[in-house]
């Protein structure tokens, strides 16, 4: 009802759907949500007082639902990257009933653009019940995982109008970003000049995804293959896996297309059975330590007759050429701001993919905005 009256009292802006309005809003979003966490003098992290210390937490157990989730994978890759600090994950409708081991003094990392969540809302007082901190990622300030969190990361995408999460996914990558960020500089594993080098490639989003807004036609050509197959494979390696999760989410809700996203080095273990020309691959590959192991993989798939439809960076483009039939070069940004930038190009996809198909991109059938039962 709260979506219904916010779609009310906000329009479309002159764009065809809610969904491509809020595709647009990405670079505002990024800067805006940014300006909330870094400071603009120094530009170091600054997050909200925190009623728990970073630098003693021992674990996160970190749970969402949907494509919060898959942020969260995302934040669980920077948390142990950056900051060395062990993070589990789970989907919240599994670990509210799963009553895993916690440690004294642990937190739980909790993301959810409605904060209205019913499976992520239990597993927050779950948690909070086993005596975890509680910290939530969320878009709406007033919401009942604000209330019951001891401490909230404000996403600032403004309403969320179109049913598919678009503009406060990446807001959500970039708070889990600076989390991540402050983290590794209260555990002393971060230092002062990498935390630069990170949040400089964070400040230059906006730009880039502005950039990558440009690349429309480019994309629609790669829709035009995926709308006319039944079944469609996401690949990605490290942090750009939750994004092939992502996409292949995408894809789904909104063009009703089965897809599903791999590890790419799982494909060996089984999924490449299912290549053929019939099943487009799409792959999330910038640049980075594991383009190459990520190239070899698509190189396996092609010569099983997959049609790779590839998402690189400049780097990238020249060694997949024999590889992908297209590819989207995606602006090239550090490896570690990649995903965010990936998680809008994939979504612009499944966009140009629902208009082929005619679907209700804003209000996609059977699904719902915020899954506020069980
Ligand atoms: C995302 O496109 C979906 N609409 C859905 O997976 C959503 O992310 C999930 O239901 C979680 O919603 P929340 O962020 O409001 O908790």
């Amino acid at each position: 009802k709260a979506v219904a009256l916010a779609a009310g009292a906000i329009g479309k802006d002159g764009y065809r759907h809610y969904m491509e309005k809020e595709l647009h809003e990405h670079p505002s979003v990024i800067g805006q949500t940014l300006r909330r966490m870094l400071d603009p003098a120094t530009r170091q992290v600054v997050l909200p007082e925190l009623p728990f210390d970073l630098a003693t937490i021992p674990r996160i157990t970190m749970t969402a639902c949907g494509s919060a989730y898959y942020a969260g994978l995302v934040g669980r890759h920077w948390l142990e990257s950056i900051a060395r600090l062990p993070t589990d994950a789970d989907v919240a409708s599994e670990l509210r009933y799963r009553e895993p081991p916690l440690p004294e003094g642990g937190l739980g990392l909790l993301i959810s653009q409605s904060g209205e969540t019913a499976d992520t809302l239990a597993a927050l007082r779950g948690l909070h019940g086993a005596g975890q901190h509680v910290l939530s990622v969320l878009n709406v300030p007033e919401s009942t995982m604000a209330r019951e969190s001891d401490a909230v990361l404000e996403t600032v995408a403004g309403p969320e109008i179109c049913v598919a999460s678009t503009k406060a996914f990446t807001a959500q990558l970039c708070v889990l970003a600076c989390l991540a960020i402050a983290t590794g500089t209260a555990r002393g594993t971060l230092g002062e000049e990498r935390a630069g080098a990170l949040t400089a490639a964070l400040t230059d989003l906006p730009g880039r995804a502005s950039e990558l807004l440009t690349l429309r036609e480019d994309i629609q050509a790669m829709a035009q293959v995926v709308a006319e197959a039944r079944d469609v494979l996401y690949l990605g390696r490290g942090a750009a896996f939750p994004i092939a999760l992502e996409g292949a989410l995408k894809l789904k809700e909104i063009s009703y297309i089965h897809a599903e996203a791999y590890a790419a080095g799982e494909m060996k273990h089984g999924p490449i059975a299912l290549i053929d020309r019939t099943v487009p691959v799409v792959a999330i590959a910038p640049g980075g330590r594991l383009f190459e192991k990520t190239a070899s993989n698509l190189q396996e798939a092609k010569a099983r007759g997959a049609r790779i439809l590839a998402f690189t960076d400049a780097d990238g483009a020249p060694k997949l050429l024999n590889i992908a039939e297209q590819i989207v070069v995606v602006p090239t940004v550090d490896p570690f701001v990649a995903p965010i930038l990936h998680a809008i190009a994939v979504q612009m996809l499944a966009y140009e993919v629902a208009l082929l198909k005619g679907t209700d991109v804003d209000q996609p059938r059977n699904l719902a905005k915020s899954v506020t039962v069980e």
